[in-house]
């Protein structure tokens, strides 16, 4: 481990939460011998939606397949646009192209860094079928706003919850918002299945076809129906889930307590070189991550050479999304598939090398995540904030 040089301390700024409870669920299922489809994933599918508060949950094997299926369940198909937001991890857009579909990225907001709604209207073109809302870092998107849009140009919403399980907005769990909402289980998430993934619903024609997208498009033995994948969750993983799901509060608690604490630690020393975010009052933050921005010109110092000092001090930060993700050579290219598809049946053409969102282009490379995760003590609490003081001083 790469130890700082004072005091051999290393806060790490994430990590699973796992006991004896999941070592036990696991070893039951290994010797029950039933290993698929069976009690097991019914059991977390019930539960979980009960948690979310919606009327269905259909379990996968990731967070990236529950987007895939959620967008085939509507239908999402070669030339259609789905409107994406450019900070998100890269799943939220690969799986758009895996439907031979259209990425349109529209700009976020500078507080949530979620999609600015007005931004995603101004993307809307006759082909839109979709809005994938990010509810990024723990916070929630602007789902009215969306909703309102979705509605009146008679579009989808599949909300990306992948780092969201239990955050709300307007008094609602975010997945019970949209069409569907498409949660991730790996292993740092707000809980954990090891990988995992899960889409929820209130639309009972929708979860079917998820659940028959997941298996193989099947309906019955050598029955296919429609093209599938295998995208199941196994009986080991949804074992975890249970135990982890009973949990979650008690951990996203911690995580917020943590998480409001630095913050307003950020604030009451008067560290101006960091940027605290205005949260909305009406959103519940679960803090995946405690964001900050780093304001470069008033450090004097280069995000990354902070993320490196911080680290010498034995202080592990989160520093991801440097880019907007229209850069991806994937899509500078044009070439995630051969012969120039998706963008060749595209009903207009698109170049991403003229993309230029102003609000994504400014933060990108400059949020980084504080140590929150629900392990840590206030002494460890107050040692990262007295490592930020001392790597960049007050301004
Ligand atoms: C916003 C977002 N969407 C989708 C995913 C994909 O989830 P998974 O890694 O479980 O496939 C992630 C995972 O990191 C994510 O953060």
């Amino acid at each position: 481990m790469n130890m700082n040089k004072t005091t051999k301390k290393l806060i790490k700024v994430a990590k699973p939460f796992v006991d004896e409870e999941e070592v036990q669920a696991v070893r039951e299922v290994l010797l029950s011998g039933q290993y698929v489809s069976g009690a097991k994933v019914r059991e977390f599918e019930e539960k979980f939606a009960e948690y979310i508060g919606v009327k269905h949950a259909v379990a996968v094997n990731s967070g990236t397949a529950a987007l895939h299926v959620a967008l085939a369940s509507i239908g999402i198909g070669p030339g259609d646009e789905v409107i994406v937001p450019p900070l998100t991890f890269f799943s939220t857009v690969s799986v758009v192209l895996h439907q031979n579909a259209i990425p349109v990225f529209a700009d976020i907001d500078p507080e949530s860094f979620c999609l600015d709604p007005k931004d995603v209207e101004d993307k809307i073109t006759e082909n839109t079928k979709a809005i994938i809302p990010v509810h990024l870092f723990g916070n929630a998107a602007e789902m009215d706003e969306l909703l309102k849009i979705a509605r009146k140009y008679d579009i989808k919403v599949i909300e990306d919850c992948a780092q969201a399980h239990g955050t709300e907005y307007k008094g609602k769990k975010v997945g019970s918002i949209g069409n569907a909402g498409c949660f991730s289980f790996y292993a740092t998430k707000h809980m954990t299945t090891g990988e995992g993934g899960m889409i929820t619903t209130n639309n009972e024609d929708l979860a079917e076809k998820a659940r028959i997208i997941r298996n193989h498009g099947m309906t019955g033995r050598d029955k296919h129906i429609v093209l599938g994948y295998n995208y199941r969750m196994s009986e080991i993983n949804a074992a975890i889930g249970l135990v982890q799901l009973k949990k979650l509060e008690k951990l996203n608690q911690k995580r917020i307590e943590n998480s409001i604490y630095l913050l307003n630690e950020i604030k009451k020393r008067g560290i101006n070189w960091l940027r605290v975010p205005e949260i909305k009052s009406y959103i519940r933050h679960t803090f995946f991550w405690c964001p900050v921005v780093v304001v470069e010109e008033e450090l004097g110092m280069s995000t990354p050479e902070l993320v490196k000092k911080l680290r010498e001090y034995g202080v592990e930060v989160r520093y991801r999304y440097r880019e907007p993700l229209y850069k991806q050579k994937v899509l500078l290219d044009l070439s995630p598939y051969p012969r120039g598809c998706p963008f060749k049946c595209a009903k207009r053409s698109i170049d991403y090398r003229k993309i230029y969102l102003p609000i994504a282009e400014k933060l990108a490379g400059r949020i980084i995540g504080l140590p929150n995760h629900p392990g840590l003590s206030k002494e460890d609490l107050d040692y990262v904030i007295d490592m930020i003081e001392k790597v960049g001083g007050k301004t």
